[in-house]
């Protein structure tokens, strides 16, 4: 396991498509390894997709404190319900925070890493974290909701980075 590097705003990277996993081989394995590894290393964290690591594939990890990790390959939202408005932070765009808004609850089918077919019905913490993160893969940052970037604060300590 390594722990690798997070990228972050300009770096292109973070506005591109991630592309699906076709086959859940030993490279997915590792990157999944070193995501998780990654993501435990920086405090505050709840969640890292793929592509904040480089790597352009529909992969992310959800680490909620006190709760069991999540791994999802290919994740699809396949249902959002209600709306409410957060606060969100991104590892990727340091140093900030912003209010947006996001669906009550979500419905999210995926593989986990022995390819089996799972399906999550979320709310609050997990269901944001899991809107934050599939969203990443689609090159799409919690910014891009903001009205306007004036609606951009600097970072207070306890706001989740995801
Ligand atoms: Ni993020």
């Amino acid at each position: 396991m390594a722990t690798l590097a997070i990228r972050v705003l300009p770096d292109p990277v973070l506005k591109q498509r991630a592309k699906r996993v076709k086959l859940i081989d030993s490279s997915i394995q590792k990157l999944i390894s070193d995501m998780i590894e990654t993501m435990h290393a920086v405090p505050g964290r709840v969640g890292l997709a793929a592509p904040q690591v480089g790597t352009l594939l529909r992969v992310i990890v959800i680490g909620i404190p006190e709760e069991e990790d999540i791994v999802l390959i290919n994740p699809e939202i396949v249902r959002r319900k209600g709306e409410r408005s957060v606060t969100e932070g991104c590892l990727s765009v340091p140093g900030y925070f912003g209010e947006i808004e996001r669906a009550e609850s979500v419905t999210v089918k995926g593989r986990d890493p022995k390819g089996k077919e799972i399906r999550i019905r979320a709310s609050e913490l997990l269901a944001q974290a899991l809107e934050h993160e599939i969203d990443h893969l689609n090159g799409v940052l919690y910014i891009d909701h903001l009205e306007s970037m004036d609606k951009l604060q600097k970072i207070e300590p306890e706001v989740a980075q995801l």
